[in-house]
C-alpha cells in the first residue's frame, strides 16, 4: 500500500513536470522564436538590385529629402539647396536606425542618437563610426533620377 502511493505520487508528480516543463518550453518558444527571426538577417542571397528610377528631378525641391527603397534597403535621395542630387544608404554606421534629411540645419541626421552626416555622407558629429555609404546618380534623357550602387569606394 505504501508503495503503490509512492509509485503515484512519483507518477503525478512526473506528470507535473512534464505539463510545466512543456508549457515552459512552448512559452519561452513563443517569446524567442520571434525576437530571433526580427534580429536575424533571413537566409538567402539578397536579390542584386542594377539601377533604380526614383522620380523625376522635377518632383524633388531643393533643400529636400526622401527616402526610397533599393532592394530590401533604404536609400535617402537629396537635393541640396544649389540643386544637386545625391544618394546615400539611410541606415545609420552606428545602430542601424534609419536617418532622414534636415533642411533646417542642411544635414543627414539620425534621430535615435543624434548622428549627423554632411551632404558628402562623412560621419560629423555624435556616435556614428563612419561615413554614410554613397550611391551613384545620374539624370537621365527625361529629367529622372537614376540611383545606382557604386562599384568603387568613395
Ligand atoms: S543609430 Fe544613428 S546615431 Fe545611433
Amino acid at each position: 500500500m505504501e508503495a503503490t502511493d509512492c509509485a503515484r505520487g512519483f507518477s503525478r508528480r512526473k506528470l507535473l513536470r512534464w505539463v510545466v516543463g512543456g508549457w515552459v518550453a512552448a512559452f519561452l518558444g513563443a517569446v524567442i522564436y520571434p525576437i530571433l527571426r526580427y534580429v536575424l538577417p533571413p537566409q538567402g542571397a539578397e536579390p542584386e538590385v542594377g539601377s533604380l528610377n526614383v522620380g523625376s528631378l522635377d518632383d524633388f525641391a531643393p533643400n529636400t529629402g526622401k527616402i526610397v527603397r533599393y532592394g530590401s534597403k533604404p536609400v535617402i535621395v537629396i537635393r541640396t539647396a544649389a540643386g544637386d542630387v545625391r544618394a546615400f544608404s539611410a541606415i545609420c554606421t552606428h545602430l542601424q536606425c534609419t536617418v532622414q534629411y534636415r533642411p533646417d540645419i542642411r544635414h543627414i541626421w539620425c534621430a535615435c542618437h543624434n548622428g549627423h552626416y554632411d551632404l558628402e555622407g562623412r560621419n560629423i558629429a555624435g556616435p556614428p563610426p563612419r561615413p554614410l555609404e554613397r550611391f551613384d546618380v545620374r539624370i537621365d534623357d527625361q529629367r529622372n533620377i537614376v540611383i545606382l550602387r557604386r562599384t568603387t569606394g568613395g
